[in-house]
């Protein structure tokens, strides 16, 4: 089947609705299969160009989970490399590992020559293994674009990439998009929770249950920053995308993105909470010419460091890189000729070039659950703790998988993406009986979401529960 036309017609059906042709869709439903909402396919993407017009590559949301769960000969080859117990926070103990995990995310799914970079990455497409995505997240104002199926994330803060870099007007922000991908460990997980299409079910992700070991998930991050204002993102790899004109101006058009980090979760029992979180940053210096391989290891971590509670490594501009060899569940790596000077994250802990200088990657994805019961960070909420309080070091515990944040959550498992895609599923809340569920999602300009009724999220959540917004990070106070 072709893949990049099936989604057009259901593209067209939206279009036509939002432009009110009513009699042209009664007609075109005396003809197709009435439409079950529990097991349509989930909407591709929440924004495009209108299809006349637009020849280029369209999104397809992998969406064809695998219904059983894959054969243990299936877990990825780069586990036998992992380093042995206890983890060593050298990172030459890791460079192979992660090399390993980089080659597993690549394969089939990229290529060499620049000319052919706007057709990578299609998953559902891959010849040696297929890859697979999350439902719901084209759904909200930072919902999927149509051309790569990239979500708005956080702003990019003036100088977080380099001295040089700046903002796109004054009070505003340049953009990350982003776009992750499970293998088919997690597709099956996600198969399950989303089993039902109108019934999202994340027993399925709490313990016992939880993603199988083998699970791989690898997320592409791209920022709208001009490359000339950034030194490692000469030789940009660049895919165009149907977004924001900035982060504050919700005017869509098709531009330019930059390849800036590639992040990777991996489901091992070997480690101590069951995942690992690795990051590697674009340096388009060390080559030259555009390539995904320009893509160098920044680091790997395996626990929060509960204990640690300094803040004398946080380095929010960074002339350079500071290791803090205090850190015992973080490792960096320490190769200047691979790596521009970076921030980190709180107290080094491991975060990439556009996360957040006060947090870490496990910090945040300890807390996927639904509802979202707590801020994703500290920071994320009215008076913020103290940093390095108490209350402020809940968010630096050593949660084991699959266990909620919050009593009273269901846990995601550590995956925003599928928390994020269950908290927009209760946010759309269609009353059950209505009508075509393909039509039901918004299309750019994205104006019907905030005059839906919230029907189902006031049945799903006791009233007077604060939930918080699951978002990358919050826009920079100038
Ligand atoms: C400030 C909070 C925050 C930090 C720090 C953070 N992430 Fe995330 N991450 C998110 C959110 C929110 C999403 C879901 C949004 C999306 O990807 O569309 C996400 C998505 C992901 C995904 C896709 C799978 C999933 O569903 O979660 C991976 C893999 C990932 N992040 C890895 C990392 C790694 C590795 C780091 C550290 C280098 C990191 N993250 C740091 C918030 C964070």
């Amino acid at each position: 089947m072709n893949h990049t036309h099936a989604t057009l017609p259901r593209l067209g059906l939206a279009v036509l609705l939002a432009a009110g042709i009513l009699s042209r869709l009664a007609a075109a439903e005396a003809t197709t299969p009435a439409p079950n909402p529990s097991t349509d396919p989930f909407p591709d993407f929440g924004f495009m160009v209108s299809p006349e017009g637009y020849t280029g590559p369209v999104f397809q949301l992998s969406q064809d989970y695998p219904k059983d769960l894959p054969a243990k000969s299936d877990v990825p080859a780069f586990f036998a490399k992992l380093p042995a117990a206890p983890f060593s926070p050298d990172f030459e103990a890791w460079r192979d590992y992660m090399m390993a995990v980089r080659d597993y995310c690549f394969e089939g799914n990229t290529s060499a020559d620049p000319a052919k970079f706007a057709t990578d990455w299609q998953v559902q497409n891959n010849p040696v293994r297929k890859w697979y995505h999350i439902p719901w997240q084209h759904y909200g104002a930072s919902g999927r674009e149509g051309v790569h199926g990239l979500t708005r994330e956080a702003p990019v803060a003036n100088m977080q990439l380099s001295l040089a870099q700046g903002v796109p007007a004054p009070g505003d922000n340049y953009q990350t998009y982003a776009v992750g991908f499970f293998n088919s460990f997690g597709g099956y997980t996600i198969g399950k929770v989303w089993a039902d299409h109108m019934n999202p079910d994340l027993s399925w992700t709490t313990k016992p249950h939880g993603f199988p070991e083998g699970t791989v998930i690898c997320k592409l991050l791209f920022v709208d920053v001009p490359a000339s204002e950034v030194p490692f993102l000469v030789n940009p790899v660049q895919w165009t995308g149907y977004i924001q004109e900035t982060f504050g101006n919700t005017a869509r058009s098709l531009r330019t993105v930059s390849l800036i980090q590639m992040d990777i979760a991996v489901r091992d029992d070997r480690a101590p909470l069951g995942w690992l979180f690795g990051t590697f940053q674009y340096n388009g210096a060390v080559s030259q010419g555009p390539a995904w391989k320009n893509l160098m290891p920044v680091g790997i971590m395996w626990g929060n460091d509960p204990k640690n509670n300094g803040l004398a490594y946080t380095n929010p501009n960074p002339v350079a890189t500071r290791i803090n060899p205090e850190l015992k569940e973080t490792s960096i790596n320490a190769d200047t000729r691979q790596l521009p000077p970076t921030h980190l994250g709180w107290n080094g802990r491991l975060n990439g070039p556009v996360d957040n200088p006060q947090s870490s990657c496990l910090s945040c994805h300890m807390t996927a659950e639904y509802p979202a019961l707590s801020p994703m960070s500290p920071l994320f909420q009215a008076n913020p703790p103290a940093v390095g309080s108490k209350t402020w070091m809940r968010w630096f515990e050593n949660l084991p998988c699959a266990t909620p944040f919050d009593p009273g959550a269901q846990s995601a498992d550590f995956s925003l993406q599928l928390a994020i895609g269950v908290t927009n599923f209760y946010e759309w809340a269609p009353p059950k009986e209505s009508g075509l569920f393909a039509a039901a999602y918004t299309q750019s300009p994205n104006t019907a979401a905030a005059k839906k009724p919230k029907l189902l999220k006031a049945q799903a959540l006791p009233p007077g529960t604060h939930t918080f917004p699951i978002v990358r990070d919050l826009p920079q106070k100038h």
